[in-house]
């Protein structure tokens, strides 16, 4: 098992054993972040820029902290930060970065497909994708599937619900290809606006009634109502979409009791979820949070180093 490609740009297209391979190593790398010292020197001497033009918690910081544990030296990069502003193209960006040899660059971008054109324009980083407009959130499925894998002990044969602004989540798509990768059913539940007929190519079956769409569910995912797109009008008001697709614990009680809930966060409590599901025993949220270091340290160890030549027993060693 192993992963080759020289850059990590989606789920689309992946096989299986690879996937398995960056879940097994990012596995190995959990065990470093409950160290009391929490720094090993598996990337020492190598660089990571973290280019971040659009706002992120949890991505942008895991990414610093993976590098960061492994002793690489780390840069960030943010939107008003860079010269883009200043009118520079993203390739010319990427081109001047490259030029500092860095070993990954790690993009985040309000364009689908941005990681993909830097990616033809860089012949010696790697690219990972940290979140690509309307596209794909690969490292957020993979920190997902691994939580599940924690939690269930394994990531097939399930039933997948997930619930929300579907239309505008990257991790929705990006999840879509990883259950279709790893044969799961997958239901969505969503204002007909938002579950948009592409779904369902992307084998999707699509519901606008929670019961029937969590019905039996193994894992609920909770994606976050875009409020910021209101007035695109796609639902009537908050209060209208909250009523009848938030995740609360007797919604859950009565067609998933035996679910848990997943959130990649930022979520908004009383709109999207309950804090008594979000802060409640089904909760995986912080565990999410947690494997979401561990996956990218596995992702810019990977990446960085031997590309091509990895076993897991390398990421055990660290
Ligand atoms: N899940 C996620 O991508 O969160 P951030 O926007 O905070 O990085």
């Amino acid at each position: 098992m192993s992963y080759t490609r020289p850059h990590l740009l989606g789920i689309e297209g992946l096989e299986r054993s690879e996937v398995d391979f960056l879940l097994d190593t990012a596995q190995e790398f959990v065990a470093i972040g409950q160290r009391p010292v929490k720094k090993v020197p598996t990337l020492r001497g190598k660089t990571i820029i973290n280019l971040f033009l659009e706002p992120s918690t949890r991505t942008r910081s895991s990414f610093e902290i993976a590098g960061k544990r492994m002793s690489a030296d780390v840069i960030n990069i943010s939107d008003k930060a860079s010269s883009t502003t200043k009118g520079e193209t993203l390739i010319d960006t990427a081109l001047t970065l490259e030029a500092m040899c860095p070993d990954v660059v790690v993009i985040r971008h309000p364009s689908s497909g941005a990681p993909n054109l830097i990616s033809k324009h860089l012949s010696r980083a790697a690219v990972v994708n940290a979140g690509d407009g309307l596209h794909e959130h690969p490292s957020q499925a993979l920190l997902d599937a691994l939580t599940i894998r924690q939690s269930l002990g394994r990531i097939d044969g399930l039933k997948i619900a997930m619930v929300g602004d579907v239309f505008r989540s990257r991790v929705a798509r990006s999840h879509l290809h990883l259950h279709r990768i790893l044969g799961n059913e997958v239901r969505i539940v969503a204002p007909p606006t938002l579950a948009i007929k592409e779904f369902r190519e992307l084998g999707a079956e699509i519901f606008y009634d929670m019961g029937p769409a969590l019905e039996g569910a193994d894992i609920v995912v909770s994606l976050r109502m875009k409020h910021e797109y209101l007035k695109d009008f796609y639902v009537p008001n908050l209060d209208e979409y909250s009523k009848k697709y938030i995740v609360s614990e007797p919604v859950l009680k009565k067609y998933a009791p035996d679910s848990l809930v997943l959130d990649p966060g930022p979520f908004i409590r009383g709109i999207q979820i309950t804090s008594e599901v979000a802060d409640g025993p089904r909760s995986l949220i912080a565990q999410q949070v947690e494997n979401g270091v561990a996956v990218r340290m596995a992702l810019l160890y990977i990446m960085s180093a031997r590309r091509g030549e990895l076993g897991t027993e390398d990421a055990e060693e660290a």
